[in-house]
């Protein structure tokens, strides 16, 4: 089976991750792209091959396009991903899966409503660490998880995205909804409900725009920092740093602190994860790194969703999944606001 797919947004994560890991995946033949910038969306045909369409319907109502990339900025998921649904196609959808659970709904909603496929890029699930981890959580190797600290850091949004300069969209309150917690902290609780098959339920939080200005030297609407105190269903306690001031080096690691032993992930360049048993034991995985801003590697995301498509498989993210995620992060927003503690 060959499957004609469209990408809606034509900006980094596009150009980074799902044009080639489309280019590359067998069963693709060919690649739509849109973007309100045409130039954006004529860059990526003329990189990957493939061609541009002039409005998103020419790409929501083409009964020959099965699949549907939502790569643009959070604010539009719901509309373009509920519409791509609602029109025939599977939905790829990016993280955030919206600012608010209002909106998030509507997407998830159209997913149950006709069935079709629908994955949130949660893209750290696929990791070889983070899978291996997961192994070794589940077979109880090391006892139960008791405490957690996890951290996801990089040098910042106008560093990467398309428009690379202050006036970046992830920097403003009514596009990017949640700054530094709905880029970088929303993987890291999806995360922490895949690796422990548990989910936060009570979340405590501190926030700033510590450093980041917009393009008139104002400190951004959206916060740049967040540092974060979690609670689990079944009782674990953690703490979790998300920034965009991590200046030098991305910082993407998680640490299990368990009954039998410490489970460090990503945190050395060379081993991905080291075990150290509470005799003193070290165990190390040579696994592969994880993508950096720096270095693009293929997450495995696309092929993933391309075989649910075509093997009529359940999504390794589901729609139910990216409103877990999404509550916990709105609580820790909630929770920062006002300075209190909340229980999703
Ligand atoms: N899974 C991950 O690890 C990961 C990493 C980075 C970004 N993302 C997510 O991917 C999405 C895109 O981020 P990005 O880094 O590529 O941003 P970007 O700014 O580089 O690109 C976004 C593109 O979307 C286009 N766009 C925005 N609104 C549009 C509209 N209404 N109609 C048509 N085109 C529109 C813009 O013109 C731009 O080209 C965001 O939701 C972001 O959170 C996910």
């Amino acid at each position: 089976m060959d499957f004609k797919v469209g990408i809606i947004g034509c900006g980094s994560i596009a150009k980074l991750r799902h044009a080639p890991e489309y280019k590359a995946n067998p069963f693709v033949k060919e690649i739509i792209f849109y973007d309100r910038n045409i130039e954006r969306a004529e860059n990526l045909a003329t990189i990957f091959g493939g061609r541009v369409a002039e409005t998103v319907d020419e790409l929501l109502l083409d009964p020959s396009i099965q699949i549907i990339s939502d790569c643009s900025s959070n604010e539009n998921h719901h509309i373009f991903s509920t519409k791509a649904l609602l029109n025939g196609k599977h939905v790829l959808c990016e993280k955030p899966i919206s600012l608010t659970m209002e909106h998030a709904n509507e997407i998830v909603e159209a997913q149950r409503k006709t069935g079709n496929k629908l994955m949130i890029d949660h893209n750290q699930r696929f990791t070889r660490a983070h899978q291996k981890a997961k192994e070794m959580i589940a077979s109880k190797e090391f006892g139960n998880v008791l405490t957690f600290r996890t951290t996801f850091g990089h040098q910042g949004p106008e560093q990467w995205g398309v428009n690379k300069t202050r006036s970046t969209w992830f920097f403003k309150k009514d596009r990017s909804g949640l700054g530094v917690a709905g880029d970088l902290g929303i993987h890291k609780i999806d995360l922490l409900h895949y690796l422990l098959d548990d989910e936060v339920e009570q979340v405590s939080a501190f926030q700033g725009a510590l450093d980041k200005v917009d393009e008139n030297g104002k400190p951004i609407e959206v916060c740049d920092n967040i540092v974060c105190i979690l609670k689990t269903k079944q009782g674990r306690l953690g703490t979790a740093s998300f920034s965009w001031t991590y200046y030098g080096e991305e910082d993407n690691s998680t640490t299990l602190y368990c009954e039998k032993g410490i489970i460090k992930i990503y945190n050395s360049p060379e081993n991905q994860i080291e075990v150290i048993t509470k005799e003193g034991e070290r165990i190390n995985y040579k696994l592969e790194s994880i993508q950096t801003n720096d270095n693009q590697t293929n997450t495995g995301v696309i092929d993933a969703f391309i075989d649910c498509v075509r093997l009529d498989k359940e999504p390794l993210v589901s729609g139910s999944d990216a409103l877990s995620s999404l509550k916990v992060v709105l609580g820790i927003m909630e929770a920062a606001e006002h300075n209190c503690v909340i229980r999703i």
